[in-house]
């Protein structure tokens, strides 16, 4: 081929902030624009497409965005001066939330483009070349936006699968209902068929998404389906060894859930089920729609069917309204609960949103106060988790090489990363492996026995 012939090769950045929602939706818009000729790079600096997946849920979140946004004003006028054009686009949900907002503010930017859009971007891109026609695209069509989409690439033996999109939860601290829009499932056909596709790219691992995942209801020819039936279909699928979904809404814990969590070998003993606080008043201020005392009686449920089920959650500290008797419940329901992990943060005022205009905005020093208790507390547990699993053999899906040579690395049941001495060769296999040591965040140890090794 010679050079004339040649497809020309365009440099694509993207840089994802926020969920794992966000994470799903670069790789497919790095799908959805390959067959133009854009090839991944790690840096902005040479790329002639660059695209910020934004996160709007904390206020620090949105900030990042535009501060970004100065950085690559510069770089744009760099290469502009050497004769090269960059277009700079936005993605995620302050596209969606601030659409022309970021137009009139970062005049850097190219195009903005919300969630459900994605499929558009190479038309999108061609008019911004042509400097013709939309700039912002945010409308809210779900089921286009995946039906457009290529199937996915993957890469590795974990994935992300993308089964249900939005919220109609309205928590009166969240933006996502507003960003994300209604609550949408995909249907269980073509979840099934991403799912085979993903198995017969190697994936042995799949991690279902949405914002509220265990709310996916669909069709089947024989009536409607619960998300424990997509599971129970999901584990047929040929070489997927393990399922895990998040997020999850602690009300959306139903009784066939809860029972398959007994029954399915294949789905993990891990579940992500955010809490928010341990004050059943301030739940309610929050429209949670369940009590403190609820969660914790889903969370028994839980273990009388899966006893050695590990738990992680969510905490926001400061809400309107808070008081210490409020925070000392929640460290009560922590200290009552035992979570693996958790994420906590300080509740951040989000404009639009009904806790924006709540009496009783806490003070910013009381609770950052709170926050360092919390994460004292929470910090402790993971610690105490990881350390308990010290002497026991687990069986640890091999995902790739670790750090230090001849080492490798993978999965626990619990979501622990894992380091031990092995062969690149036991990729996407289910080892066993003897654990010797661990820190908060990862395990190590030793293989049992290459004999054992399972499929
Ligand atoms: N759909 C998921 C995730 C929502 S966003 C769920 O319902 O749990 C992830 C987490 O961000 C939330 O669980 C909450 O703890 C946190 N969060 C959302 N809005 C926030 C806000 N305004 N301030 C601080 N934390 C917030
Ligand atoms: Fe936000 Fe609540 Fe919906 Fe979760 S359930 S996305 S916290 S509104
Ligand atoms: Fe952020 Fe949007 Fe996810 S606001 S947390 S990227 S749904």
């Amino acid at each position: 081929m010679t050079n004339a012939q040649r497809p020309l090769l365009k440099r694509l950045f993207i840089e994802t902030h926020g969920c794992q929602m966000n994470v799903y939706d670069s790789e497919r818009m790095r799908d959805v624009l390959a067959p133009l000729g854009y090839a991944p790079v790690g840096a902005p600096d040479d790329a002639d497409l660059i695209i910020l997946n934004t996160c709007h849920i904390r206020e620090r979140a949105t900030e990042k965005v535009y501060s970004e946004l100065g950085r690559l004003r510069d770089l744009k006028a760099r290469r502009a001066e050497a004769g090269v054009k960059t277009t700079v686009v936005v993605a995620g949900c302050v596209a969606q939330a601030e659409g022309e907002e970021i137009m009139r503010r970062a005049p850097v930017v190219d195009l903005v483009v919300g969630p459900q859009a994605y499929h558009k971007l190479p038309e999108l891109i061609a008019r911004v070349a042509r400097a013709t026609g939309e700039r912002v695209a945010a409308d809210f069509t779900p089921d286009e936006k995946f039906d457009a989409l290529p199937a996915p690439k993957a890469e590795g033996v974990t994935a992300f699968l993308s089964v249900q999109e939005g919220c109609d939860k309205f928590c009166t601290f969240c933006v996502v209902p507003y960003t994300r829009g209604a609550e949408y499932s995909r249907p269980l056909e073509k979840v099934l068929a991403e799912a085979r596709a993903l198995a017969a790219q190697g994936v042995r691992e799949l991690t279902l998404l949405g914002q509220n995942v265990n709310a996916w209801h669909g069709a089947t020819g024989e009536g409607e389906a619960t998300f424990a039936d997509l599971l129970r279909a999901l584990a047929k699928v040929e070489g997927i060894a393990r399922l895990r979904y998040t997020t999850s809404h602690p009300v959306e814990m139903s009784d066939d859930l809860v029972a398959l969590h007994g029954e399915e070998g294949k789905l993990m003993p891990f579940l992500h089920l955010p809490v928010q606080s341990g004050s059943s008043r301030i739940l309610k201020a929050m429209n949670r729609k369940h009590t403190a005392e609820d969660y914790v009686a889903v969370i028994a449920r839980l273990r009388a069917a899966r006893p050695d089920i590990a738990l992680s959650t969510d905490f926001i500290v400061g809400f309107p309204g808070e008081t210490e008797k409020d925070f000392e419940a929640t460290l009560a329901l922590v200290r009552e609960v035992g979570f693996a992990s958790a994420y906590s943060f300080k509740y951040s005022r989000r404009p639009g949103t009904p806790a924006a205009a709540m009496q009783g905005q806490v003070d910013d020093e009381v609770a950052s106060d709170r926050l360092a208790r919390l994460h004292a507390l929470l910090g402790e547990q993971q610690r105490a988790f990881n350390a308990a699993q010290i002497s026991r053999t687990l069986p640890v899906l091999v995902a790739g090489k670790g750090r230090m040579p001849g080492q490798m690395h993978g999965r626990s049941p619990y979501l622990q990363s894992v380091h031990f001495d092995g062969a690149p060769d036991l990729v996407g296999r289910t080892i066993d492996v003897r654990i010797s040591g661990s820190t908060q965040n990862s395990l190590a140890g030793a293989l049992v026995s290459a004999e054992r090794v399972s499929a």
